[in-house]
Formats: C-alpha cells, structure tokens, sequence
C-alpha cells in the first residue's frame, strides 16, 4: 500500500471531504487522527471506520478557530500515536473550515473575524506547531476551494480566507524546506462538492453542472479524497507551492 505505516492528521475529519479523505488514507496503509468541533458521534464512526481497516486511529476535539489548536492536536498525536523523537508526522491535512454568505456589503465583524480565525489563523498555528514534527516526506495539504480562484456569489470573506491560504501554502512551501528538508506543501481546491456545506446553494447547482464539461455534475467527495491521497504519497516528492484544482474543468488556469 502506497501509505504504509504513514501518520496523517486530517482536520475536519468528522464528515464531508474530510471524513472522505481520512478513510481513502487508512484504506492506503496510514495511520490517522482526526480532528471536530461538534460532531463527537461523527468523528468516532470515522475512527471507527479506520480501525476496522486494521489501522491505528483517533478522533479529538480541536477547535481550528482557536489559539491553541496546534498544542492540542500535537497533544492527540503524542498520546495516541507517541510522535516525538521516534515517531513523526508524514501527512497534515488542513481541510477543516467554514463558509456562509458574507457579502461586502452587509459586512459583519463578528462573521469576518470568524472565517479569518477558522481558515486562515488555525492553519497557521497548526503548521507552526506541528512543523518540527514532520517526517522528510512530510506532506502538507490544505483544503482552500475553486473561489480562491474564481468568483461565487456573496462569498466575499470565505473567498478572501480562502485565497488567502492559498497564498500561505506558497509560503510554506516556499520557506520550510531550510528548516525541514523534503516537506512540501500544497493546496487542493474543491469546486463545489456534496457535502452539509453545500446545503442552501441547491439554485446555483443547475449552473455548475453546466459548466463543468467532466460529467456535468456536482462534485463527489471522493473525487477529492483519491487526488489528495497520491499528493500525500512519496510519488508528489516534486510538487510544491501549488494548488491543484479539483472542479471537473469548471475553472480551467
Ligand atoms: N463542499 C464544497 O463544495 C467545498 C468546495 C471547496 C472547498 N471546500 C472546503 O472543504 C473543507 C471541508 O468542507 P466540507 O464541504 O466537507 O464541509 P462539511 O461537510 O460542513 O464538514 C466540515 C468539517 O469541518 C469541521 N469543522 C468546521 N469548523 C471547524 C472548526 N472550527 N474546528 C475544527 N473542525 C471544524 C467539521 O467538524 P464538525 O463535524 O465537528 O462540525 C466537519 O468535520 C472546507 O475547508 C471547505 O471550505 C468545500
């Protein structure tokens, strides 16, 4: 199996594309913490679901629109999994994160703040703790979508924390390899998938289905989870610093 024996961390691994992504790692050899805010019943039927694949697995509750959410996620891996000297993190995915309309001009502090937090802020704090603790293949792969690229309507400040992680992983990419050599780091951006987040969008469906020439439908979450598998795998040694985008053709850079 391509992930044999790998240690992946996926946050948001509760549901949707992330539940998707952490099972396709188990099913290819990893290991895999997941992490939730809410959905406890959820994130244990993930975990549930991996140790049944004959792989190790835990699900912790770490809030990514949090200061801490680094420390505690390093924390689950110490306990579960002993990463320390010994044993290493190869796989971060960075998937959690929230949407909702946030148009310009109905602006709300309150909401603004809160995607900035979530998206932006808790990957930060995630790749500063959890960095040192990275195997020489150490895989980064954040979740941002198609509208970092390419204009959704009301979507202003998910748009903006979305572009703006994609600009980080460049960073990341760009600046960790001097302190860790062989981590490589990339964004992977969904155009719009099946999942809970998608719900109150159904009018906008028939449009996209339109304009996505593969299939003409909606995005499955497997059609994410299998492209982000192999980019955690040693066969993406050469990719850095890019965002793969995964919509079916609908965005075409
Ligand atoms: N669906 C799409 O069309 C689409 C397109 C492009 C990009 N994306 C991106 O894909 C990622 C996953 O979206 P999805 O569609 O799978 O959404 P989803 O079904 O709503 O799942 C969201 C996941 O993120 C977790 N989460 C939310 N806020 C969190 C927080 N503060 N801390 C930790 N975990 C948190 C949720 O945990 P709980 O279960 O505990 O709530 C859940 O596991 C997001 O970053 C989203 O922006 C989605």
């Amino acid at each position: 199996m391509s992930l044999n024996n790998k240690l992946a961390v996926v946050t948001g691994g509760s549901r949707g594309i992330g539940a998707a992504i952490a099972l396709e790692l188990a099913k290819r050899g990893a290991d895999v913490l997941v992490t939730y805010t809410s959905n406890q019943s959820k994130a244990e039927s993930v975990k549930d679901q991996i140790t049944a694949l004959g792989r190790r697995s835990a699900a912790i509750r770490a809030d990514q629109s949090t200061i801490d959410v680094g420390k505690v996620v390093l924390k689950g891996l110490q306990e579960s999994f002993g990463v320390g000297a010994e044993r290493k993190l190869d796989i971060l995915v960075i998937n959690a994160g929230i949407s909702s309309r946030t148009p310009t001009l109905d602006f709300e502090l309150e909401k603004f703040t809160s995607f900035m937090n979530t998206n932006v802020r808790g990957p930060m704090l995630l790749v500063r703790d959890l960095a040192p603790f990275l195997s020489s293949t150490g895989r980064i792969l954040a979740n941002t979508s198609i509208v970092a690229r390419h204009p959704a309507p009301d979507q202003d400040a998910y748009t903006a924390s979305k572009a703006a992680l994609e600009a980080l992983v460049r960073q990341w990419a760009y600046t960790l390899p001097d302190h860790y050599k062989g981590v490589t780091a990339n964004s992977f951006a969904p155009g719009p998938v099946v999942t809970d987040m998608m719900k109150g969008y159904e009018a906008l469906f028939d449009k996209v289905k339109e304009d996505t020439p593969v299939d003409r439908r909606l995005g499955e979450v497997g059609d994410i989870a299998d492209v982000v598998a192999w980019m955690a795998g040693e066969e993406s040694r050469w990719i850095t610093g890019q965002s793969i985008q995964l919509n079916g053709g609908r965005l075409m850079l």
